[in-house]
């Protein structure tokens, strides 16, 4: 990751040496690249040059204020999934009007919520939330936009618990009923069809899927379209991978070189696009700093124990999911972690304090540690923050956003008493 980088063997963030931000901010602490957000933004807006398209960044990846704010200024419209969420875009400054919200759960004062807002889009995804959609609408005499998520039913070859698109997940509309259900909601008086949407996964590293969903999805606008029910707009969702340990996902770029060349042949080109992309704008973005408490070599396994845990980086417990650990300082520059007197790399389980086995951040990783040194766990950008929790009441981390060599805190770290506010004492 180009904007994060080794000079002269310490690892920095733009302009910043990260070891500065550890001993300033304390650990464990996430730090975020501004200019690595923009740049992968970049590559979308680069893909869309010339054409009617919208990034909607879906803000569960990362919903920090700071970093919505970075989307905010860049124009991005938000994907949402509670009211919760729109709060946060409207106080970072977001535009209610390219807000779609999303979701299977949606509950009437969360939709009450977004329309009083004045949200762009609802992305419906049941026949049963048509109906209630529509009653909440003519109650508040706000005409609710609607686009009705479709389930195309195609593989997007990723985990099981982040595929969302196949028969059976519980998102979306099926193929077969979609048509009926766009019939419905064009005959309720207090819904507006505007679009159609679908998203079939995350981390998803190849284009196949991609294709395959959206060619499903221009049949429907066919269909649907056939039926006399207009259609403005296409949402392709979001679900684009990063490379966390040499994945090779095709640059957003070149997946929308392709994707347009499919909806042109197919007449589609010049229809009003939106994406819902998370992950692929913050993931490699961010990296969480964390030092090393404790080694505990043993017989079976040798322990790092580090001062950041499951509630602070929940992937590798939730998804086996790999994240790269790297030193902050490497001991010689010239033979990277080795100098003389020097531990010698040692293969370690990194592991956090919490008080369960699955609190495991990295198994059997080579690196030459110290008590006290740093580390810093790699593409922490999205879905970390945004996950953690308070268990063991462990404060949530603090959060550092970097622009070139400004270093801002956009959270500080939680204490004791955050965690408690809101709880009452028996009386
Ligand atoms: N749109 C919808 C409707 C979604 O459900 C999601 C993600 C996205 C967009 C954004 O997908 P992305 O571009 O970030 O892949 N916690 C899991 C990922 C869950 C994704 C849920 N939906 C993880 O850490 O891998």
């Amino acid at each position: 990751q180009p904007h994060f980088a080794y000079r002269d063997g310490e690892l920095f963030a733009e302009n910043v040496r990260l070891a500065d931000l550890a001993r300033a901010h304390g650990t464990p602490l996430f730090v975020y690249s501004k200019a690595a957000m923009l740049a992968a933004l970049a590559a979308y807006q680069r893909g869309f040059a010339g054409r009617n398209a919208q990034i909607c960044y879906a803000m569960k990846a990362n919903s920090s204020l700071g970093v919505l704010q970075v989307f905010a200024q860049a124009g991005c419209g938000f994907d949402i999934v509670s009211g919760g969420e729109l709060e946060r875009v409207l106080a970072a400054g977001g535009d209610a009007a390219r807000v779609i919200f999303s979701g299977v759960g949606k509950t009437r004062a969360e939709m009450r919520q977004a329309l009083d807002a004045g949200i762009g889009c609802f992305n419906v995804e049941s026949e049963a939330e048509l109906e209630v959609l529509n009653e909440v609408a003519l109650a508040t005499g706000k005409p609710a936009r609607v686009s009705i998520r479709v389930n195309p039913n195609v593989d997007p070859k990723t985990h099981p618990y982040i595929s969302t698109g196949l028969k059976g997940n519980k998102f979306g509309v099926a193929h077969e009923r979609a048509l009926g259900a766009y019939q419905r909601a064009a005959a309720l008086p207090g819904l507006q069809v505007v679009g159609i949407d679908c998203h079939i996964g995350s981390q998803i590293t190849e284009a196949t899927p991609y294709l395959d969903a959206m060619d499903r999805v221009l049949d429907l606008v066919e269909a649907i379209e056939a039926a006399g029910i207009p259609i403005q707009h296409l949402d392709f969702g979001g679900g684009l991978g990063i490379d966390y340990n040499g994945e090779t996902p095709p640059p957003a770029d070149a997946l929308w070189a392709q994707l347009l060349a499919r909806l042109d042949a197919r007449g589609f080109g010049q229809r009003r696009l939106m994406i819902e992309p998370g992950r692929s704008l913050v993931g490699n973005a961010g990296v969480c700093l964390s030092e090393v408490l404790y080694l505990k070599p043993g017989e079976e396994k040798n322990f790092c124990i580090i001062d950041a845990a499951m509630n602070d980086l929940p992937r590798p417990a939730m998804y086996q999911a790999f994240q790269q650990i790297v030193p902050l300082s490497l001991r010689d520059p010239d033979t990277p972690q080795r100098d003389a007197g020097a531990p010698a790399p040692t293969t370690w389980d990194v592991v956090g304090p919490v008080c369960e086995s699955g609190d495991w951040i990295g198994r059997d990783r080579a690196l030459a540690l110290q008590p006290g040194d740093l580390l810093a766990v790699l593409s922490a950008g999205a879905y970390c923050m945004s996950m953690a929790s308070n268990y063991n009441t462990r404060g949530r981390a603090a959060e550092v956003l970097v622009d070139g060599d400004q270093a801002s805190l956009i959270r500080r770290r939680e204490s004791a008493a955050d965690q408690m506010r809101g709880e009452n004492l028996l009386r």
